[in-house]
């Protein structure tokens, strides 16, 4: 039976990996808390499940895939309000069914193999996806590694004339998973401007601008020009609404207008109940702020902890996650290695290295366990660190 070989070339995705593990820990009866993937497990607002609930009609026929015109006026409004940036819904907003699918099949609107447009970058450490819909794509993926002495931003000036001129995508994801850094808009800028100049497409990943604690993060869809840049975000993290499925791409009408081609062969448009849920999510912020005050309440019991335990915390500026230094020991310990051993005792995180060859040396803790799970993990780690 022919299997396409880039699917046989893939390796497990890192995270089936790590609840393999973690079912074979509790198959000996250690019960596991799990910071593990950045699934929120918080409740969705009532207001929200309710607008699903209503939404849902005798017959529901296909949904368009550029999505009903309400919601696209959703998501400018949320735009507007947001980052002060004005788009017009039904030229620059396209929804889409999550960020997920729509980041692994960007490529395939973008990469001209013919005319030597074959590269898409993306940071590492990173979400896998973008790597992944590069190789689909057929397209050639560069990784660029993030360094904390530049605070995770990407050193631009280390890519060379001939990479720029074959970049399709560049793909950048601020807030960063796994190192909670943020880009300052003069990151966006300079990246829009060299997209500009080079002709590719700088794509920006934002699932977690809503989850901050210092100050609300810039997005690209606050730079001066939008000419080839598309802004992803999603309702997953700010609305906790992962089993939704429901984001938007927004930013050159260009690019939205390609999507809006390629989309309805896909057949990725957001059910129609879905999508008048997600109207709601996005006209409300006061569950965002709720939201935002129970990930800073978590991240503070485990920065106290670590603080106590002296590990350093290399990155907790914004998102659901920490990023933190596996502790230096002799002989040095693996970040998987160090992570195993956090399991045995019942306590599930991430190791750096699963996200990227850049993550090694690092663990990433996703604040999702409730409040409780929370203070019983930081119990358990008071011994064992
Ligand atoms: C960096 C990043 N981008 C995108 C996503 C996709 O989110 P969704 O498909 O749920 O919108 C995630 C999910 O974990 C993520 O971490």
């Amino acid at each position: 039976m022919p299997i396409s070989p880039v699917l046989e070339r893939q390796t497990i995705y890192p995270f089936v990996r790590l609840n393999e593990a973690a079912r074979r820990v509790e198959s000996r009866g250690v019960e596991v808390i799990d910071f593990g993937m950045g699934d929120p497990r918080e409740a969705t607002d009532p207001l929200i499940r309710q607008a699903l609930v209503d939404g849902l009609r005798d017959r529901m026929g296909y949904p368009q895939a550029q999505g009903l015109p309400e919601l696209r006026t959703a998501i400018a409004d949320w735009a507007e309000r947001r980052f002060g940036t004005t788009l017009d819904p039904d030229t620059q907003v396209i929804p889409t069914l999550g960020s997920k699918e729509a980041i692994f099949s960007f490529p395939q609107v973008v990469v001209d193999l013919d005319a030597g447009r074959d590269t898409v970058a993306y940071t590492e450490p990173g979400y896998p996806v973008y790597e992944r819909g590069a190789l689909f794509a057929g397209a050639r993926p560069l990784a660029v590694p993030l360094r904390e002495r530049s605070g995770f931003l990407p050193d631009l000036d280390a890519i060379d004339e001939e990479t720029w001129s074959r970049l399709a995508v560049f793909w950048v994801n601020y807030p960063n998973n796994p190192t909670c850094a943020i880009a300052p808009l003069s990151f966006y800028e300079r990246l829009a401007g060299l997209a500009r100049e080079h002709g590719f497409v700088l794509a920006s990943d934002e699932a977690y601008t809503e989850l901050w604690f210092e100050g609300p993060p810039a997005s690209a869809l606050q730079v001066a020009d939008l000419t080839n840049v598309a802004v992803f975000n999603t309702l997953s993290k700010r609305s906790s609404m992962t089993g939704y499925r429901s984001g938007f791409v927004a930013g050159d009408p260009a690019l939205v207008a390609a999507l809006k081609t390629f989309r309805p062969t896909v057949g990725t448009a957001p059910q129609e109940f879905v999508q008048r849920a997600s109207i709601v999510a996005w006209g409300d912020e006061q569950h965002v702020a709720e939201t935002r005050e129970r990930y800073r309440r978590k991240r503070s019991l485990f920065l106290e902890l670590f603080g106590r335990k002296g590990i350093r915390v290399a990155g907790s500026d914004a998102t659901m996650y920490l990023w933190l230094e596996v502790p230096p020991s002799e002989p040095a310990e693996s970040s998987e290695g160090f992570a195993e051993r956090l399991l045995e005792h019942g306590i599930l995180v991430a190791p750096g290295s699963y996200l990227g060859a850049a993550g090694e040396g690092y663990f990433r803790v996703a604040l999702v366990p409730s409040e409780e799970d929370c203070a019983r993990a930081v119990a358990i780690l008071e011994k064992v660190l």
